[in-house]
């Protein structure tokens, strides 16, 4: 009488289907980590992709060019910013001028469109943080930013308040900070 309907029952029926069933969760496992290696993985090393692949590690580190070249605000503005197209096409109207990422930057330049970086450090919304006291105190980029000259995409982070803090504190830089910095 038990064995009358063995397809009903849920017990057999995984019984019987066992191997399939390994073989199935199996299948997922493998997928979702392939999908993870190759897709998330690397995407948390290196930072998002940019609209031309601009390098770090090869302007800053292997041609040297200084940051301060392309990033010349930093210590007087609020607002230290991305450099201009212009300031690209100075060294690239002579250096692999017909190279298509190149080419991208002419298009850019012609339709007067800024070049759409994505943005890779975040401070939250209420903190107020500005370069030119640090840059003054001469403070290098890359206590704050690591080793941006070793980087082809930047990967940046989400600064914590704690990063902040830390450095003050070591520094004997003001503590009461959580005046001077919040809005
Ligand atoms: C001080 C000069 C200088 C400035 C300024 C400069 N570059 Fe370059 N760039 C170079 C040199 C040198 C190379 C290497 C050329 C070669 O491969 O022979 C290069 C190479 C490149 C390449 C090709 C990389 C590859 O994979 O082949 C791209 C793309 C590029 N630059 C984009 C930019 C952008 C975007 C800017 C502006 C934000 C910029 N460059 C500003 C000097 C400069
Ligand atoms: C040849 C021009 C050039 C040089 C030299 C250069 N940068 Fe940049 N920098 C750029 C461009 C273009 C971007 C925007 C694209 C990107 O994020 O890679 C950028 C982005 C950045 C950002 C990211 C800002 C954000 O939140 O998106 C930081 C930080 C930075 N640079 C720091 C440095 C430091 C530190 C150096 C020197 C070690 C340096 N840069 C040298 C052109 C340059
Ligand atoms: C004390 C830490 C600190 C130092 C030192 C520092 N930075 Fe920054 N930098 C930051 C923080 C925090 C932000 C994010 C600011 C924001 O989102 O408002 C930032 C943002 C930037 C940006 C992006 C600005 C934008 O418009 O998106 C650039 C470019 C930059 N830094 C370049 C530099 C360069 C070049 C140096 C060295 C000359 C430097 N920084 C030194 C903390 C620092
Ligand atoms: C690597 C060390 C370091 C880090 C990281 C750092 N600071 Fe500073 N900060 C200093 C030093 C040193 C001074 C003092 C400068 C002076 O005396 O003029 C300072 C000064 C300041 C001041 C001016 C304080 C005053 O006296 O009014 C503000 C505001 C500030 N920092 C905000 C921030 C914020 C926000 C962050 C995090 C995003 C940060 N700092 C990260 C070292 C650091």
């Amino acid at each position: 009488m038990e064995n009358m309907t063995p397809q009903t029952s849920p017990e057999s029926w995984v019984a019987q289907n066992r191997g399939p069933i390994l073989l199935t969760l199996l299948t997922v496992v493998l997928t979702v980590l392939f999908l993870y290696t190759f897709y998330v993985y690397p995407g948390s090393s290196m930072g998002p992709e940019q609209p031309i692949p601009f390098s770090h590690r090869l302007h800053a580190g292997h041609k040297a060019v200084q940051c301060l070249f392309c990033h010349p605000y930093v210590g007087e503005s609020n607002n230290p910013g991305i450099p201009p197209v212009e300031k690209c096409l100075y060294c690239h109207n002579h250096i692999i001028a017909k190279h298509p990422w190149i080419l991208k930057e002419h298009e850019y330049f012609n339709t007067e469109t800024p070049t759409p970086w994505k943005k890779v450090w975040y401070l939250p919304e209420h903190v107020l943080f500005n370069h030119q006291r640090h840059i003054r105190k001469e403070i290098a980029c890359q206590e704050c930013h690591g080793k941006v000259e070793a980087q082809d995409r930047l990967k940046g982070e989400r600064f914590k308040m704690g990063f902040c803090i830390e450095c003050h504190r070591k520094k004997n830089a003001n503590l009461d900070c959580w005046l001077a910095c919040h809005s």
